[in-house]
């Protein structure tokens, strides 16, 4: 089929407070820009948005540089339970599981789950899919989410959270992160689709629930996708993935959208970001945290928001 319209693609590996060292950002670019080159190309190759974005998800999965599949941060309790959700704008449907164990790509049960009667599931069920599909058995833990968890143990479990990117300097020192990777695609056929995955805040209560696998955190309609990082529990209250899409469906444009719920953010003195795409391809991003880890393609040229530190609570092209 000939694409209509020209791809857009935004994608995000975290937002948090500093990355430390140019070693720290080089590193990090690369990895969002691998992610942006071949999952644009699939985009150009006429895959669908949703198709776009389980595939941008499952590589940021398993990068152990980023908080999600493999290289999420561990629970207080030692172990990684992940959650993630994807949203087809077009057929206005989200899925998702919360707090699986024991996957290499939670995004791939949210992906199964979008034709499913029953669409969200929590841990027990979504090891129970896991198992009926016959998906292996895998453990996401690498050596730096350990030593963090160790080091964390020792202090009391003083830090609310786990780092963002895992960096063996950032597992060393108490820079707090609010790690999650998200996806928003608008296809050649102008549909929109969004994922986000996460392995949480790092160190947190059994049973915590993130924003990742709720509409808070991740939503697309036929107008807009959003992803949103940060900290899950400031996501929600702000509800920021559906209030910034609803406004833009309701008719407000991107960038008022996302200035308006940004300096909310803001004024509610909350810790997060987002990436957004609309169907007329405008990209957005925003933040009210220090640093946020995302990269695009604007269908002529990649970019990020790596070095963007300069105040403004949200960037578009
Ligand atoms: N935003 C990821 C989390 O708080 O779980």
């Amino acid at each position: 089929m000939t694409l209509q319209v020209k791809p857009k693609l935004i994608i995000h590996g975290g937002a948090g407070s500093s990355l430390q060292g140019k070693g720290g950002l080089e590193a990090v670019r690369r990895s969002l820009y691998t992610v942006i080159e071949e999952v644009y190309s699939l985009l150009l190759a006429g895959a669908t948005a949703s198709e776009a974005v389980v595939r941008g998800c499952q590589m940021l999965e398993d990068n152990p540089r980023f908080n999600a599949g493999t290289g999420s941060v561990l629970q207080s309790d030692g172990q990684i339970r992940m959650s993630a959700s994807l949203m087809d704008g077009t057929s206005g449907r989200f899925s998702g599981v919360i707090n699986v164990s024991r996957v290499k790509n939670p995004i791939e049960l949210a992906r199964f789950l979008q034709t499913s009667p029953d669409r969200v599931l929590s841990d027990h069920g979504s090891l129970e899919l896991s198992r009926e599909l016959q998906v292996p058995t895998y453990n996401g833990l690498t050596d730096l989410r350990l030593q963090e968890w160790i080091q964390e143990r020792q202090d009391n479990f003083k830090s609310t959270m786990a780092g963002v990117v895992a960096e063996p300097e950032l597992a060393q020192s108490s820079n707090a992160g609010r790690g999650t990777i998200g996806v928003v695609a608008l296809d050649g056929y102008g549909k929109l689709a969004a994922g986000t995955s996460t392995g949480g805040k790092g160190f947190e209560r059994i049973g915590r629930v993130s924003d990742s696998a709720m509409p808070a955190g991740n939503y697309a309609t036929s107008h807009a996708g959003v992803s949103c990082t940060g900290i899950g529990e400031d996501i929600i209250d702000e509800c920021l993935a559906a209030k910034i899409v609803i406004r833009v469906s309701d008719g407000m444009s991107l960038q008022e959208a996302m200035l308006r719920s940004f300096t909310e953010a803001s004024k509610n003195a909350r810790d997060l970001g987002a990436i957004a795409l609309d169907a007329t391809g405008a990209i957005s991003w925003g933040k009210t945290s220090e640093i946020l880890l995302a990269a695009y393609h604007n269908g002529d040229t990649i970019g990020d928001t790596l070095e963007w530190k300069d105040g403004e609570l949200i960037g578009y092209c």
